[in-house]
């Protein structure tokens, strides 16, 4: 392991990549397989339409191949992998798989928060770095079709698979990440969960109201961590559920909706995956430049909220 040397390194985001599968399920397709129309699902969703197939392992070794690529590193340079999924191909060993398809040979581990799963990753990735660690990937993949219970049209708009992943690479001095906020309140897991084999059950009305609350709570947290105000918010990349509540959180913390990142339109909701999707669209786009402030947030089951502030950019000290 490399050496403990907290408080020298930061860590900066070097390389991003995405995966989704092929197939394309649209709204009018659902429409043919339950009582739902596409004019429901848009006006109270956003999604138009959503991917669906593949495994959570494969998909990850396809957003984590792009991202080394970009970062212009070998496999074999990566410190540790981080993989953030609520739907495990396996029980474990996940991120070990990935780890072994890449060619990589680092501690590699998986982290559940459902959809708030990739900020908890990405932290505990800056986290890695701060403690000594010089390289490290962090995967956000979900394979949420295999959960969804195709007869419940309450559910199935909503959830889809994808893969987004990032490297984040250490530097001189404190890096990009500014603040972050990891929170969760367990006495709320049975608005939203799922046993084990079983299928996303979910009293949606009630989500949505305590998913806006949980967001606004916990990016009011990092920008205050941060030291700035929503003003400075250049962009924010939010969790991808349900363009609504995006909204709605937008509209409470004092947030534009031209500055939010919003693929569900296109992806529906892919849990861990939906962040780094989001951020790599608005990147891909042009719409980050050096030294924008950057806020993520996420909410998902259990519930948990996630949220950090970056600063976009800084030299990776090779
Ligand atoms: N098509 C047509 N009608 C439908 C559908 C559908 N797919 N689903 C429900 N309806 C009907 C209902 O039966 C109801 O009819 P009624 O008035 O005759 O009883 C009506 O539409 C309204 O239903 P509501 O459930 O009250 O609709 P709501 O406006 O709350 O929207 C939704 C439902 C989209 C699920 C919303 O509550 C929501 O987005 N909640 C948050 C969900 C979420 O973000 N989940 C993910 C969390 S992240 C994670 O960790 C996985």
């Amino acid at each position: 392991m490399p050496a403990i040397r907290p408080g020298t390194k930061g860590g900066v985001i070097s390389g991003w990549g995405i995966a989704l599968p092929e197939k394309v399920l649209t709204n009018h397709e659902l429409a043919e397989m339950m009582d739902t129309s596409d004019e429901w699902i848009v006006a109270r969703t956003g999604i138009h339409e959503r991917r669906i197939g593949g495994s959570t392992i494969g998909l990850s070794v396809e957003s984590g191949r792009q991202a080394l690529e970009m970062a212009g590193l070998d496999p074999s340079r990566i410190d540790g992998l981080v993989l953030a999924t609520t739907t495990p191909d396996k029980q474990w060993g996940n991120a070990a798989a990935v780890q072994n398809e890449l060619g990589m040979r680092c501690g590699a581990f998986d982290v559940n928060a459902a959809c708030s799963g990739f900020v908890y990753a990405l932290v505990c990735g800056h986290g890695l770095i701060a403690m000594g660690a010089d390289r490290v990937l962090v995967i956000g993949t979900d394979t949420l079709s295999r959960i969804t219970d195709w007869d419940d049209r309450g559910t199935a708009p909503l959830f889809a698979d994808g893969s987004g992943a990032v490297v984040i690479e250490s530097v001189d001095g404190p890096g990009q990440l500014l603040g972050w906020d990891l929170d969760a309140d367990g006495s709320l897991l049975s608005i939203l969960q799922a046993e084990v084999g079983g299928y996303i059950r979910m009293e949606g009305k009630e989500v949505f109201r305590r998913a806006v609350r949980i967001m606004v709570d916990s990016a009011e947290k990092s920008m205050a961590h941060a030291g700035i105000s929503a003003d400075d918010v250049a962009l924010i990349v939010p969790h991808q559920a349900n363009v609504r509540i995006i909204d709605a959180a937008c509209q409470r913390l004092g947030i534009p909706m031209e500055r939010a990142a919003v693929v569900l339109d296109k992806t529906g909701n892919t849990s861990s995956a939906s962040i780094p999707l989001a951020l790599a669209d608005a990147l891909d786009n042009g719409r980050v430049a050096n030294g924008d402030l950057v806020l993520f947030v996420g909410f998902g089951g259990g519930m948990t909220a996630a949220s950090c502030v970056v600063r976009w950019g800084g030299g990776v000290d090779d």
